[in-house]
């Protein structure tokens, strides 16, 4: 194989651009995770935390890939033969349906198209039929990161609090956290479950779990099997600043160092920089004239975006064309949408540059894939962006000269 120059224009929606910083922090001698520097380490981890999941209650680290959090919420507080409540927004739902069913958990399955989120309507109806309460949680993933598609939590909330049913609720935010606001606490989430490769901007291999006080409460009477995940070893070896078992000593350092560029930077303004990625690149669809698989503007995805390819064009095809001739691996469709759809991803440590880079890769890319469009989308998102930019500075001198 013939060295590449320059870096791979790594834009799959996750694992994400490691930046620099963070590849120094990790690039350090292992400590001792018993000994006082780790202990101090861990503590200003897990209050750090708190202000990512946006929470005053523990956030539970673990040495796992997201499938491992997703695994500990449910053992956590559910037993055997329990049923859950889940909705059909995409792969990563039906990947989490799989799962519970596999722990032998009940999943009543809210079918969906694949192009819209969650409908708290649906929600608070389901909810409404199950006199009994039964249905011991929901469990929703805020963004689909197979469809592009970010859910509404907060009105899911306040659908199960019309339905006044008592069912835990859980949130996958794996490719949210960190990059779209996401509320632990004011939404009134339960469990959310989190991982580190996304927003957090940190190699794979750490997972979450945010808990509320209702979400320990089950947990003292749940019954499904479960030991390393237990919260109570974790939280009670927390409490000193350890682990029960071998953290992950060099991605705490990484993690430490994510926490403080995203505390330097500003949650509010991560946000905006993602959501102005996102307006972005859909700028760009349109004047290619390509379609979003996502149907409702309410529910953009700010962390990334998936286009449908013209009838008769392969998604795969047209991807391979891109890592052949730019380096740039996009995501695929996963699941349903196969060979249907290709990922843009604008999460994570990401700038303006690295947005016009990926556009322009994909726009080259569909001129020499044949795939029919029309020319200008990465000058829409130029223009859009460059317009922000003069936004900008104009409201920092205003600033200046008020001050
Ligand atoms: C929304 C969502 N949930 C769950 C997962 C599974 O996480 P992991 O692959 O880290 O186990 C992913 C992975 O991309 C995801 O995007």
């Amino acid at each position: 194989m013939p060295a590449e120059p320059g870096r791979q224009f790594l834009q799959i929606p996750g694992p994400t651009n490691v930046p620099d910083r963070i590849l120094r922090a990790i690039d350090r001698p292992t400590i001792d995770h018993r000994g006082p520097a780790f202990g101090r380490m861990t503590r200003d981890i897990l209050a750090g935390l708190r202000t990512i999941f946006q929470t005053d209650g523990p956030v539970i680290i673990y040495p796992a890939s997201g499938t491992g959090a997703w695994e500990a919420a449910l053992m956590n507080t559910l037993s055997p033969g329990e049923r859950v409540l889940m909705v059909e927004t995409g792969h990563f739902a039906a990947m989490w349906q799989r799962l519970a069913e596999r722990l032998d958990l009940a999943v009543d399955y809210l079918p969906g198209d694949w192009r819209r989120g969650v409908d708290p309507s649906a929600v608070e109806a389901r909810l409404s039929e199950d006199r009994a309460h039964d249905i011991k949680a929901v469990c929703i993933v805020h963004n689909e990161t197979s469809t592009g598609v970010t859910s509404r939590v907060a009105e899911v909330r306040q659908a199960i609090d019309r339905a006044g049913h008592p069912a835990l609720f859980m949130v996958d935010t794996i490719s949210s956290l960190a990059s779209i606001d996401y509320r632990h606490d004011a939404w009134g989430v339960d469990v959310t479950v989190a991982g580190s490769q996304k927003g957090l901007m940190l190699p794979p291999g750490l997972s979450f779990n945010a808990v509320s006080e209702k979400a320990l409460k089950a947990s003292e009477q749940a019954r499904l099997p479960r030991s390393y995940w237990d919260w109570r070893d974790m939280l009670d070896a927390n409490e000193t600043g350890f682990f029960p078992y071998t953290p992950a000593t060099n991605l705490l350092y990484g993690l430490k160092e994510a926490i403080d560029m995203l505390h330097e930077e500003g949650l509010d303004q991560v946000f905006a920089r993602h959501a102005r990625h996102g307006e972005a690149t859909r700028g760009a669809v349109r004047a290619w004239g390509l379609e979003l698989l996502c149907v409702d503007p309410r529910e953009y995805s700010n962390s990334l975006t998936a286009v449908l390819m013209p009838a008769g064009h392969d998604a795969d095809a047209f991807r391979a064309v891109v890592l052949d001739k730019f380096s740039m691996p996009l995501g695929n469709g996963l699941g349903k949408v196969q060979g249907k759809v290709f990922r843009i991803g604008h999460l994570g440590d990401f700038n303006d540059l690295m947005l016009m880079g990926t556009l322009s890769g994909i726009e080259m890319g569909l001129e020499l894939a044949a795939v029919p469009h029309d020319k200008g989308g990465a000058q829409a998102a130029l223009d859009f962006l460059a317009a922000g930019a003069a936004e900008d500075k104009s409201a920092r001198e205003g600033d200046r000269s008020i001050a």
